[in-house]
């Protein structure tokens, strides 16, 4: 297919743009690198041996993306851009309501004016909130418990609405657990900036000296090892799902909600541990208590996504930090792998 996008060159992106290129789509990248390097449709090039168009633009651009729709007759778009950081999205509303559901809804229109009537939408396991229990299935209650999530309520709503009126033939709400790791190549990974916001690239950048030390947050919490319990997700197991969702809805005009995870929760603990065996990375802890907000145990039960797409994860968590760390590795000039 001619798959459009949206945030191409970001961490998830940038990932599920090689699996595509693998399996013959043809791919038109649209950004604006507010959170992407810019060299990274070049990697991508290098990596796939395919020279995919590249559109430095912004979502709310809906000319700009009706043009580009028109002029690549693109058959259905992938929407990874997004503003992500929760904390963030606290401190400024505005900006997560304005970038996510404005920018979902200038996207959305330029599809209508396009006559594209398919999308893939990264949505995520923060719409569950604090779960009542896991494994967490696609029909749990879903909850808002901060602006982030909020919008991507909001966007899967959108995109529900379009489906149901007319406007999009087939849809993919694709709500993801916790990405991690790295293409095994170790030419793309997630690069955060500042002071990372989610576990595994604190770690990785603890295995390089960067930071001292991984701060735990919450020891009594009601599970095994008392240490916050996550479905970590290989990003290249990620961006297989959104392939086969893509092919899926290019052949069934049907709207779909799917958790992306392995369906198995891993502490905190339990990943230090998988990295230092996988790496042989010494990571020193900091124990500290539990931080407001934060959920004892989230992971997804994936058996919708096995029924409807055959998808099932296959990198288990050593895959998953040996190349979260190959990567962070290659980053940091260090040569130990
Ligand atoms: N990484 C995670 O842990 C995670 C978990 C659940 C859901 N998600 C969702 O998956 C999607 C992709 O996440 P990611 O981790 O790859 O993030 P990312 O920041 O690496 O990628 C997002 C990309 O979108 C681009 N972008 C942002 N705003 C844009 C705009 N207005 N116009 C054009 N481009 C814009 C950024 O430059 C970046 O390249 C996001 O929607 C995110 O909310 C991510």
């Amino acid at each position: 297919m001619r798959v459009l996008l949206t945030g191409g060159a970001g961490y998830i992106g940038a990932h599920t743009a090689t699996v595509l290129a693998g399996r013959g789509h043809e791919i038109v990248l649209v950004d604006n690198f507010a959170n992407a390097e810019r060299d990274v449709p070049a990697r991508l090039a290098r990596l796939t041996g395919q020279a995919m168009t590249l559109i430095e633009a912004d979502i709310r651009d809906t000319e700009t993306l009706t043009a580009a729709l028109r002029a690549h007759e693109v058959e259905a778009v992938i929407h990874f851009a997004a503003l992500k950081a929760v904390g963030e999205s606290e401190v400024d509303p505005l900006l997560y309501y304005d970038m996510n559901i404005i920018g979902t809804i200038r996207l959305l229109q330029a599809m209508r004016a396009a006559n594209v009537g398919r999308i893939v939408f990264s949505s995520s396991a923060t719409v569950y909130g604090q779960p009542d229990s896991a494994p967490v299935r696609e029909d749990a209650p879903t909850r808002a418990e901060n602006i982030y999530g909020r919008t991507k309520l909001v966007m899967e709503d959108l995109i529900r609405d379009l489906a149901r009126t007319g406007p999009l033939r087939a849809a993919a709400n694709l709500r993801y657990f916790n990405p991690v790791g790295a293409h095994p190549s170790a030419q793309i990974g997630e690069m955060p900036r500042g002071v990372p916001n989610n576990l595994m690239p604190y770690i990785t950048q603890v295995a390089t000296g960067l930071r001292p030390h991984l701060n735990v947050f919450g020891t009594d919490y009601p599970t095994a090892d008392g240490t916050g319990v996550r479905d970590y997700i290989h990003v290249m197991d990620l961006a297989e799902a959104h392939a086969l969702a893509l092919e899926y809805i290019g052949a069934h005009d049907e709207t779909l909600t799917l958790n992306l995870g392995t369906g198995t929760g891993i502490s905190v603990l339990e990943l230090v541990r998988a990295f230092e065996r996988a790496t042989g990375r010494p990571i020193p802890l900091h124990f500290a208590p539990r931080r407001p907000g934060d959920v004892a145990s989230n992971y997804a039960d994936p058996s919708l996504a096995a029924r409807v797409l055959g998808w099932k994860a296959r990198l288990n968590i050593e895959d998953m930090c040996r190349d979260a760390w190959r990567w962070q590795a290659a980053q940091a000039g260090i040569n130990d792998i």
